[in-house]
C-alpha cells in the first residue's frame, strides 16, 4: 500500500528538527488524518496484542513515548494512528519555554536523535484543560492516556512540584510518570538517589489523595545509572509501593561509532544506539522487580524485532519516538504486525506470556 510519509517525509527532513516536529504535532492535533494515517491504521489489532495492565485495558502494548506531545495536543490523533497508548509530558506545574534553540537534533546515520529540549511546556493548567476536552469527547476512548510529570527549572522544592502536577492531573491520567531522569534540567537526575526517590515517590501519592480511579503511579529511569544504583531506585521505589517503571529515558553516553555530525552536541541521545543499553537496564530491574510490578520498555524501538526483545527482557508495553522521525507513522502498523507473528512463531498466544522469558539472558 502507498505510504504518504514516503512523500511529505523528506520535506519534513529538510526543516529545522523542531519546526518539522512542531508542524507534525499541529497536524495530528487538528486531525488532518488522510495524509497523515497509514493504510490500515484504523484496523482492529490482533486479539494476542490485547492486554490489561494496572486494570486498564490496551489494545496493543505500542505506546507513544513521553517527549512528542508534551502539551496533549495530539492525543487523539496518536492514538489514531495506531498507537496502544500514548504518555503525554514531561508536564511542570508552572509553564516554561525550555532551553534556547536549536536544542533537537536529527543523527539520521546513526537512526538517533539529540535532544536539549529541557521540559518546555506548557504548564499544567493548560495541558489539563486540554486533557478535560479530550475525555469530555464523545464515544468510547481508544487507549490509555498516561501523564508524566516533572519539575519546574527554577523550582526549590521538587517534591513539591511532583505534589501539585499528581494533584492537578492525577484525576485525566490512566496512569501517573514521575521523571526524574532527564538529563536536560540541572540537578533532575540527582533526584534518583534512594532517599529522593522516596520522597518524591510520596509525595507524588500524596498529591493524588484519594483520586478516584486512582492512577498507577510510575517512575521513569535513566540508562546511565551503575548497576548498584540502579538496584538501589528500584528498590527504594519499590518500598514506597511504586506501581511499575518506565526504562528507559535518554543516555547522556555517546556510545562509540556515532556517524552523525550533531553526535557531540550536549543533550540525550535516543533511537538505535540506545537499544541495547536501555534493554539490559531494563532486563536488570525487571529481575530486581521480581515481578512485583510492570515495566515499559522504551529506548530504540524500530521494528517488531524490538518490541518483542523488550518485552522478552522484561517489558508487559513498550514506547517508541526518536524512530518514528525516519520511518513515520506506517511503521506502528509494522511493528504490531511483526509483534504479532513472533509471538505465534514461538507459540505464545498472547504477549503476556512472553513477558521476561529472556531476561535471565542479560546476566
Ligand atoms: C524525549 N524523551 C522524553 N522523556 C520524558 O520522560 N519526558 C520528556 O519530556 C521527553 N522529551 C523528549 C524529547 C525528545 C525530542 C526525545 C527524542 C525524547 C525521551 C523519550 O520518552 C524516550 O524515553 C527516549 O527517546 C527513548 O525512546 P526512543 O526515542 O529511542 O524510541
Amino acid at each position: 500500500m502507498f505510504d504518504l510519509f514516503s512523500l511529505y517525509g523528506p520535506a519534513l527532513r529538510l526543516m529545522d528538527a523542531e519546526r518539522a516536529h512542531r508542524l507534525t504535532v499541529w497536524a495530528l492535533g487538528r486531525g488532518l488524518a488522510p495524509g497523515l494515517v497509514p493504510p490500515g491504521a484504523g484496523q482492529a489489532d490482533e486479539a494476542a496484542l490485547a492486554l490489561t495492565v494496572w486494570g486498564r485495558q490496551f489494545r496493543n502494548p505500542v505506546g507513544l513515548a513521553a517527549g512528542f506531545d508534551k502539551n496533549a495536543e495530539a492525543v487523539a490523533g496518536a492514538l489514531a494512528l495506531g498507537f496502544g497508548f500514548v504518555e503525554a509530558g514531561t508536564v511542570t506545574p508552572r509553564p516554561q519555554a525550555g532551553n534556547p534553540r536549536p536544542r533537537l537534533f536529527r543523527l539520521a546515520a546513526d537512526r538517533a536523535v539529540v535532544n536539549r529540549m529541557g521540559f518546555n511546556n506548557d504548564g499544567m493548567e493548560r495541558v489539563a484543560a486540554r486533557l478535560q476536552d479530550f475525555r469530555a469527547a464523545p464515544g468510547p476512548r481508544p487507549g490509555p492516556v498516561g501523564i508524566n510529570i516533572g519539575k519546574n527549572k527554577d523550582s526549590t522544592d521538587a517534591a513539591e512540584d511532583y505534589r501539585r502536577a499528581a494533584a492537578r492531573l492525577g484525576p485525566l491520567a490512566d496512569y501517573i510518570v514521575i521523571n526524574v531522569s532527564s538529563p536536560n534540567t540541572p540537578g533532575l537526575r540527582d533526584l534518583q538517589a534512594a532517599s529522593s526517590v522516596r520522597a518524591i515517590v510520596r509525595a507524588t501519592q500524596a498529591g493524588l489523595g484519594t483520586t478516584t480511579p486512582r492512577p498507577p503511579v510510575l517512575l521513569k529511569i535513566a540508562p546511565d545509572l551503575a548497576d548498584a544504583d540502579l538496584d538501589a531506585v528500584v528498590e527504594a521505589a519499590l518500598a514506597e509501593a511504586i506501581d511499575g517503571f518506565v526504562i528507559a529515558n535518554t543516555t547522556i553516553g555517546r556510545p562509540a561509532g556515532l556517524e552523525g555530525r550533531h553526535r557531540t552536541e550536549a543533550g540525550g541521545l535516543s533511537g538505535r544506539p540506545l537499544f541495547d543499553l536501555s534493554t539490559r537496564v531494563l532486563a536488570r530491574a525487571y529481575r530486581r522487580a521480581g515481578g512485583r510490578v510492570p515495566f515499559i520498555g522504551v529506548g530504540g524501538i524500530a521494528s517488531g524485532a524490538d518490541a518483542y526483545a523488550k518485552i522478552r527482557a522484561g517489558a508487559s508495553l513498550v514506547q517508541l519516538y526518536s524512530a518514528l522521525v525516519y520511518d513515520g507513522p506506517a511503521l506502528i502498523g509494522r511493528i504490531k504486525r511483526e509483534l504479532a507473528a513472533r509471538l505465534a512463531a514461538d507459540g505464545f498466544a498472547a504477549v503476556t506470556e512472553a513477558v521476561g522469558t529472556d531476561a535471565g539472558r542479560f546476566l
